[in-house]
């Protein structure tokens, strides 16, 4: 067993360092040599593609987080409307989906019973479905009209990681390929941004020989009963991913918020020492989110929070505010959910650990749910 985890002590640790690679073989030949996205394994038809007017991802759990980074990569690349849809809530509303609608089902497994559902009830609406999928032969591919298959092999820790890297990156190709595909303002940004995604590999490594002073702060932190985390626009997101790697594995009390959202409610929950993880999105970020963000930061500090905060190289706004700063590399702002959500995944494996917890097989989970 020793050897399958590759030297790591759980299949877990093992994924997460696997993550470079995970993102580098999801990208592989997607492009031409001009750099043109070339998605012929899809199936179908340029004119298909063309007509979709509305997009809705169905998903589960960490799945149904990379739908929600694609809403926003999507929206902007392809000017189609995005909504995300938990599967199982989905199938049993009476969603608007008709022929031009493009179902985007995320599935690590591709078994998930509720997605499945989900799936042959767009079939049934008369939907374009498409499987986003990281399992080649299981049945919501085939149930499907299309698949993207997401390259980050075998994942066998219950909780998602490097599933959800290649998941978010199957997704933004998809984007950029209905971007390209439909000429609007951003179709000549596709083979820039694939371009940028080539580097992203490389600088997940850099992160992951950082990880140090996270595990440090985790190992502090294995009697904390609660845990908050904040980010907006692709960060809102990462925030929930962060609060459900931590329930997940280290069976602690968290909770993911768009960081907009704190003075209406979820401020009322700082008190002296609260934890609070911000994800601060890059200064390049429009719409002045950075600066919005640090103010958040400013506020719950002034309430007595524990600030952890994840900024990119550089950042130097956060400092004044900050109890901890956890640097990543920077990147554009759409793309840094690749970056941002490592040292969350990070934090919840080695709080599991310190806790003494199976890491691999948290009580009462399945990898993929098969029942409804
Ligand atoms: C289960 C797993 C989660 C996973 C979800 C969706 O609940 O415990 O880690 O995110 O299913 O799984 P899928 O295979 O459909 O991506």
């Amino acid at each position: 067993a020793a050897a399958e985890k590759g030297g790591y002590a759980t299949f877990m640790e093992k994924e997460i360092n696997e993550q470079p690679h995970a993102v580098a073989d999801t990208l592989l030949g997607r492009t031409d040599e001009s750099g043109r996205l070339v998605l012929d394994e899809l199936r179908i038809s340029e004119e298909q593609m063309r007509a979709v007017d509305k997009i809705v991802v169905v998903a589960c759990g960490t799945a149904a987080y990379a739908g929600m980074v694609a809403k926003y990569a999507i929206e902007h690349w392809a000017r189609i409307p995005v909504e995300v849809a938990l599967a199982h809530e989905f199938r049993y509303a009476d969603p608007v989906v008709d022929e031009r609608t493009l179902v985007v089902s995320i599935s690590q497994s591709g078994e998930t019973m509720d997605t499945l559902m989900a799936v042959k009830h767009a079939n049934d609406l008369g939907a374009l479905t498409i499987s986003v999928c990281n399992t080649h032969g299981s049945t919501i591919p085939r149930e499907s009209d299309a698949v993207l298959y997401t390259h980050a092999g075998p994942e066998i820790a219950v909780a998602s990681t490097k599933a959800f890297l290649a998941q978010i990156t199957a997704c933004y190709i998809l984007g950029l390929y209905l971007a390209q595909l439909r000429g609007g303002t951003y179709a000549d940004d596709a083979a820039s941004v694939m371009h940028e995604l080539q580097d992203i590999p490389a600088k997940i490594s850099d992160l992951l020989g950082r990880m140090d002073r996270v595990k440090e702060i985790a190992r502090f932190m294995a009697d904390t009963r609660s845990v908050l985390f904040l980010g907006r626009n692709v960060g809102f997101p990462v925030a929930m991913e962060g609060a459900l790697k931590l329930k997940e594995l280290a069976y602690i009390h968290a909770e993911g918020f768009a960081a907009g959202e704190l003075k209406h409610g979820p401020i009322a929950l700082i008190d002296a020492g609260q934890p609070v993880f911000i994800i601060v999105p890059s200064p390049d970020t429009p719409h002045e989110l950075h600066k919005k963000v640090v103010s958040n930061i400013q506020e719950i500090r002034a309430r007595g929070a524990r600030t952890l905060v994840i900024a990119v190289d550089g950042d130097e706004d956060v400092v004044p505010f900050a109890d901890e700063v956890i640097r990543v590399p920077k990147c554009s702002p759409l793309l840094q959910p690749l970056l941002t959500v490592v040292p969350l995944q990070v934090f919840a494996l080695q709080l599991s650990t310190a806790k003494g917890l199976d890491v691999d097989q948290p009580r009462n989970l399945a990898k993929s749910v098969t029942v409804e």
